[in-house]
């Protein structure tokens, strides 16, 4: 049986326990309404950890002023059961008020340079800036050992990597793949936003990052590369804010320059911001 946990103190009781034990705490921070794409970092946080914790918070702080804060989908019944099912062992619930004693507006933050500046920081100002305060945050509360990230959230992930690196939190992160509906639209709470005449064309983009790394493999200069997965986008209604090929560090590689890639996208379809990846 998952037990729910929502005082801090409850919740490092339980750690303390398994560590005592000798038990490795592995942990898959979420914003709730879960889907396969999270059950999937719950399974493997298992594999590389006996216990997992898993915490649903809908984190004001990484949300901008325009953004989906107050309509994010909140689902507490369907994502205990979920979890349960996958295998998690506790769900952290914190409130607003025990995750910021001081407040939001007086909350210490945590801002990571450089990475967390390009892309998703042009077109979201502030938003790592939220998710770092918020993951150091839970990373303190937890203390896990292992924590996974989907990869889904590729710049969130490559963040994250450097936070923890920079401010040598002592755990490992590890990065689960992207889950697919059977159309190839990413999992994502998101996507339940769509309405019945977008819905259909939402899985273009993963046909575009096919189209972009295909493109790319066969030599195609990279802006080139940019200009044809943006113009596809555009032709099939998606407003863009984003359509790129980048190093793993998402640096910009230059042509003729051998090594991994990650084609990355984000698009708005209608009021629907979607966000999308694919590594080559
Ligand atoms: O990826 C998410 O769902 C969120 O950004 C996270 C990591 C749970 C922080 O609020």
């Amino acid at each position: 049986m998952i037990e729910t946990i929502t005082e801090l103190d409850a919740l490092r009781a339980r750690v303390r326990e398994w560590k005592r034990q000798g038990l490795r705490v592995g942990f898959v921070p979420t914003m709730g309404n879960l889907h396969a794409g999270h059950y999937s970092l719950v399974m493997l946080a298992r594999q590389y950890a006996d216990r997992v914790v898993s915490s649903v918070f809908v984190n004001p702080t990484q949300f901008g002023p325009n953004e989906d804060f107050t309509r994010y989908p909140r689902t507490p019944d369907a994502d205990t059961a979920g979890l349960e099912g996958a295998g998690c062992d506790v769900l952290w619930l914190p409130t607003v008020e025990s995750m910021y004693p001081f407040g939001v507006e007086l909350a210490s933050k945590v801002r990571v340079p450089g990475v967390s500046q390009v892309l998703e920081g042009e077109h979201r100002p502030g938003h790592f800036d939220g998710v770092c305060t918020v993951v150091s945050r839970l990373f303190h509360q937890v203390q896990p050992d292992v924590a996974a990230f989907g990869k889904k959230d590729y710049q969130q992930l490559a963040v994250i990597r450097q936070l923890v690196a920079d401010l040598q939190f002592p755990i490992e992160i590890v990065g689960g793949g992207i889950v697919r509906e059977a159309d190839g639209l990413a999992m994502s709470s998101r996507n339940q936003y769509l309405g019945p005449d977008e819905r259909p064309r939402a899985p273009t983009i993963h046909r575009v990052l096919l189209a972009m790394r295909d493109a790319a493999l066969a030599g195609t200069p990279r802006a080139q590369v940019e200009a044809q997965g943006s113009r596809q986008l555009q032709d099939a209604g998606f407003d863009v804010d984003y359509a790129v090929v980048r190093r793993p560090d998402l640096s910009e590689p230059a042509d003729g320059e051998p090594g991994p890639r990650v084609a990355l996208v984000a698009a708005r379809l209608g009021r629907t911001r979607l966000i999308d990846n694919l590594e080559f």
